[in-house]
């Protein structure tokens, strides 16, 4: 018996060296080492050989079942390298393929506008003030001027909630209101703030309007402002914010918490001026509407309106988006295609 697994043994080296493929290596190691491979039988016949002669044999056969573990290892890894290369060399893999991007996020259209917003107002020196998106009625009107059946109602179509008196805000002024008095100190101090955020109509969508859209308001409150310097503050945040050369026009206008009102409009951001469908072939196009704030308001932020004065505007971050990259649905901002947003 010892004989005969020498000779299988023998055998077995030879034919492995002979092996170039893994699957006649696979073929190999069942015919030799697997449950019923001729190595592993003979050690479980070592029970039938006579007494005296079981311990050597066992050993010897354990030995070879080593061996041929090994030489079996050895050959697997000289297999799989010489697959490799081979598969390698036959192009089942292109090294030279650049790697797999990872998808990387942006910065929504909307985002990026109001960051330049803020940074230019910073630089200006007007602090983000963050008033709330649920406002309660009076403050969103009544505290604006627009007592309950003011006509200027009809202008911001509200949402409201099941509590009476809780809307969410119309636009950003009411904060205008809470900027005075948690900055104001009674009436005493002065202010110079940009307050943004989303706002929410309840309106018919179309391309021009939403039910939510994001507004900047900004305020300014001090004893002695002047609407030249509304005029000169705004026209130099057009200047930073669309280009060094656009010039600025105001026309008068109605709010009804400020007094006197204006909009204003900047030279158009697509034609220069000559006429496109962004600007409806006007040149211009409208970026703010606001004024001198209201002595009505000034008192309900606590100030002396005799003694303090001040101005404020509101802007639309998305319209501006729209004229600067000739965008022509307002809806596009809040659909999450990103077919629109990788634009950006
Ligand atoms: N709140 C106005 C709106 O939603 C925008 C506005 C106009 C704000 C004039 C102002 C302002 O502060 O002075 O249409």
């Amino acid at each position: 018996m010892l004989e005969q697994l020498e000779s299988t043994y023998t055998q077995a080296l030879a034919e492995l060296e002979t092996i170039t493929h893994s699957d006649a290596l696979h073929d190999w190691e069942r015919r030799y080492l697997g449950k019923k491979g001729a190595v592993t039988l003979a050690l479980r016949a070592t029970g039938q050989l006579p007494k005296d002669e079981r311990a050597a044999f066992g050993k010897r056969a354990n030995e070879i079942k080593n061996a041929l573990a090994d030489a079996f290892t050895g050959r697997e890894e000289m297999i799989r390298q010489h697959e490799l290369a081979q598969s390698l060399e036959e192009g089942e893999i292109d090294v030279t393929l650049p790697g797999r991007r990872v998808p990387t996020g942006g910065l929504h259209p909307a985002t990026q506008t109001l960051r330049r917003i803020y940074a230019i107002w910073a630089e200006m020196g007007f602090q983000v003030y963050r008033s709330r998106d649920v406002e309660d009625d009076d403050t969103n009107f009544t505290l604006l001027n627009i007592p309950p059946h003011h006509p200027a109602r009809d202008m911001w179509d509200t949402f409201h909630t099941t509590t009476p008196g809780v809307i969410l805000r119309t636009h950003t002024s009411p904060g205008q209101i809470r900027a005075m008095h948690d900055y104001g100190e009674n009436g005493t101090a002065p202010i110079r703030v940009i307050l943004p955020g989303m706002c929410y109509r309840y309106e018919q969508l179309s391309a021009r309007s939403e039910i939510q859209f994001n507004q900047v308001e900004g305020l300014a409150v001090g004893r002695h402002i002047h609407m030249t310097d509304l005029k000169g503050t705004i026209a130099e945040f057009a200047r930073r914010m669309f280009g060094a050369e656009k010039r600025v026009r105001f026309r008068g206008s109605y709010f009804p918490f400020t007094e006197p009102s204006i909009e204003v409009d900047v030279e158009c951001m697509i034609c220069g001026g000559d006429g496109c469908p962004v600007c409806k072939y006007t040149g211009w196009v409208e970026i703010a509407g606001a004024g001198m704030v209201h002595p009505v308001v000034l008192q309900n932020g606590g100030y002396d309106p005799t003694e303090w004065s001040g101005f404020a505007f509101g802007m639309g971050p998305e319209r501006m988006a729209m004229n600067v990259n000739g965008i022509k649905d307002i809806r596009y901002f809040w659909q999450n295609d990103l077919r629109f947003l990788e634009q950006f």
